[in-house]
């Protein structure tokens, strides 16, 4: 008989935004003439259409792709080289940051780039987690074999879970002993909270020291309003050694549905072999591309392209304003009710804590049966997200004027 990837039977439960979907859907059901008047507030999605930019240059893309003589088939694995252009100029070089067109590797999700990137790693790392975390970087290495089995707490054995908390501003303290592997996310899913330049360069010499590698997923990094907080950990030095970066246009371009992201692999990052040879990663994921993945469609790669249009860049800002004020409202009704509030300022989660005497599921089970919103459980991205609950910003104004009512009058 054929045999299943054991692995997966470690997976705790189901991944969380399914299983907020199942209890909602439950709730729909049992309440159906309350059913429409649900405002959801749980998973980060966005609401708004997209940029004029990105339209009108997906269709005149589709248009060449219905003329014999501009038609195109196949594109290039790693993207397309007009939109790695785009990204290292507008992104990076233009902020003075030193990244190379063939060093930004073009796919269709940072969620999947976060997951896939464990490819090109060997067995035997040792994982460094924060709790809590969005979910993906703990289930994808459990499916990858990089961990024992999860306690009751649902935390597993071989991941080392470095706590964020209210005290530590929710940027995890430097490991004592030696990691190989660092996740970090800034602005951080779920807490809302940012990275300040002296505490990226701890983490980036610390990596440095003990030649480890920082995933930074700065998949949020559009939100950010304070310009004193860096957008990319390339910002500091010697990061280029030690760290992938995943960037997305879902939250900033509205391409959740669409599909486009990017992943930065800089060519002096090394990782040692079996013998101890030091290699580079480079050619290891655009080798894992080209096997794996046939990229993104021509029609959305020059969709994204075009969010780096001075239209384009001015239309992002519009989509980042609003959900941003709508973040804003969010954060100033909880405040209002006595709620400790964080995050919310340079990211679109507002992390709020728990009215005293409610854990996190009993709080989305009250906000889902007596508010009718929808929001998502601290304890569900990790044991440390407990007596938590993330709001999500990304809503039309008037949802969220009515979110910010709703709390008020339930709370
Ligand atoms: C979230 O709500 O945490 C995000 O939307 C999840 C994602 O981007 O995959």
């Amino acid at each position: 008989m054929a045999r299943l990837n054991d692995h997966y039977l470690k997976l705790k439960a189901g991944y969380l935004f399914p299983e907020i979907g199942r209890r909602v859907k439950a709730f729909c059901e049992d309440n159906p003439d309350t059913a429409g008047n649900l405002i959801r507030c749980g998973i980060g999605d966005v609401t708004e259409p997209l940029p004029a930019a990105a339209r009108e240059a997906m269709k005149s893309a589709v248009d060449e792709l219905g003329k014999k003589e501009s038609f195109r088939g196949y594109g290039p694995e790693q993207g397309y080289d007009f939109l790695r252009a785009a990204i290292a100029e507008g992104d990076y070089r233009e902020r003075g940051i030193e990244v190379d067109d063939d060093e930004i590797f073009v796919s269709d999700g940072s969620k999947c780039d976060t997951g896939n990137i464990l490819d090109i790693f060997g067995a035997g790392n040792r994982i460094a987690i924060t709790d809590p975390v969005y979910p993906v970087y703990v289930d994808t290495n459990v499916m990858a074999g990089n961990t024992g089995d999860a306690d009751e707490s649902g935390a597993y054995a071989g991941i080392h879970y470095m706590p964020c908390t209210a005290e530590n501003n929710f940027v995890p303290e430097i490991p004592s002993g030696k990691v190989d592997l660092i996740y970090l996310c800034y602005p951080n899913n779920p807490t809302g909270a940012t990275a300040t330049g002296e505490q990226l360069t701890a983490w980036v010499e610390y990596a440095r020291a003990n030649d480890a590698i920082i995933l930074y997923d700065a998949a949020y990094q559009a939100f950010i309003q304070d310009d004193s907080i860096p957008r990319s950990i390339y910002q500091v030095e010697g990061a280029r050694q030690c760290a992938i970066e995943f960037r997305s246009f879902s939250k900033n371009g509205g391409f959740t549905g669409v599909r486009c992201a990017f992943t930065v692999v800089p060519k002096e990052l090394l990782a040692e072999d079996a013998t101890g040879q030091k290699q580079s990663l480079h050619p290891l994921w655009s080798r894992r591309q080209s096997t794996k993945f046939n990229s993104v469609s021509y029609p959305v790669q020059r969709a994204a392209e075009a969010l780096y249009s001075e239209a384009g860049k001015e239309q992002v800002s519009q989509l980042i304003n609003h959900y941003m004020g709508n973040a804003g409202l969010l954060r100033d009704a909880c405040a209002e009710i006595g709620l400790s509030v964080h995050g919310g300022e340079n990211a679109p989660y507002v992390w709020v804590a728990c009215p005293a005497g409610i854990d996190s599921w009993g709080m989305f089970d009250r906000m889902l049966n007596e508010a009718k919103v929808v929001i998502t459980p601290g304890a569900g991205f990790g044991s440390a997200g407990e007596g938590f609950f993330r709001i999500s910003a990304f809503n039309s104004r008037e949802n969220v004027e009515e979110v910010c009512r709703r709390l008020k009058d339930t709370l």
